[in-house]
């Protein structure tokens, strides 16, 4: 894919050297490891989040704008979690467009949602200019390739006044915290996923999940990237210190020459 062939401008972590051996395998590397861990995704999420995933996935919608009658584009779909909570708030899928490059997820999300699926990446996603009123992006920022390109690709497929949704863990800072954060996502979570599942594919989804949350750069970096393509009102807001929210909006009129 061209699009990876530059520089990236802003890597969302390092690259790591132990899972591919140069930066432009991520793609692939990342796109197998959901592959084959697809089929094990919804039940990791559901205990190892205490069975809290849905409902804070239709809550944080809610709060955040989104309404009956929106388009949604929901990027990295996944097996549909975001998705199947919008769909609750609209009162169907039919105006939800669900995109992501793995086809071992999407084909769980199929058998959920009667929303419209497709293939493809969120550096360069396959629509028009100002086609959504709603763009959603859950657990998935450390998997692109450049904030940047990302971030201007969500601009440009806003209408204008549409509002973007982006959720991430995000390591916390403080030391009690921290190491919390560093036992239970780097060691129990990944541990206790392959005695639930019996499947290394399925643990070793959860250790790069961690590997990439804790290499993963500060939100002040995803801010900055927000500003840096044109987007308003750029936000960062925090449950437990944890769950970052971003929101920002497409401006209703071009900026000035
Ligand atoms: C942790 S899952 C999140 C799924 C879902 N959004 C959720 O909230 O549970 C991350 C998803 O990102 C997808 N992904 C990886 N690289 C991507 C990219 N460059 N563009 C869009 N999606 C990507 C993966 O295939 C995977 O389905």
């Amino acid at each position: 894919m061209g699009i990876f062939r530059h520089e990236p401008s802003v890597l969302p972590h390092p690259p790591l050297k132990e899972r591919y051996t140069n930066l432009e395998a991520k793609p692939e590397y990342v796109n197998q490891l959901f592959n084959k861990g697809a089929k094990h995704y919804d039940g990791i999420v559901d205990w190892g989040f205490f069975r809290t995933g849905v409902a804070y996935r239709r809550w944080v919608q809610q709060r955040h704008g989104l309404k009956k009658g929106d388009r949604v584009l929901d990027v990295a779909c996944g097996t549909g979690l975001v998705a199947l909570a919008a769909s609750k708030i609209l009162g169907s899928a039919k105006t939800i467009t669900c995109l992501d490059p793995s086809e071992g997820m999407l084909s769980v999300a199929r058998t959920k949602l009667d929303a419209t699926f497709v293939v493809g990446r969120a550096e360069a996603l396959p629509f028009a200019d100002n086609s959504f009123d709603f763009l959603t992006m859950g657990y998935a920022l450390r998997h692109v390739m450049d904030l940047e390109v990302t971030f201007r690709e969500y601009q440009r497929v806003l209408k204008p006044g549409g509002k973007l949704l982006i959720l991430e863990v995000t390591k916390p800072t403080g030391r009690l915290s921290g190491w919390f954060f560093r036992t239970y996502f780097g060691r129990i979570y990944p541990a206790l996923t392959q005695f639930f599942t019996r499947s290394q594919d399925a643990k070793d989804m959860m250790r790069y999940y961690w590997e990439t949350m804790d290499a993963c750069v500060p939100p002040q970096t995803v801010l900055a990237a927000l500003e840096a393509v044109g987007l308003a009102n750029v936000k960062r807001s925090t449950q437990l210190g944890l769950f970052s929210e971003y929101t920002a909006s497409k401006p209703t009129s071009p900026p000035a020459a």
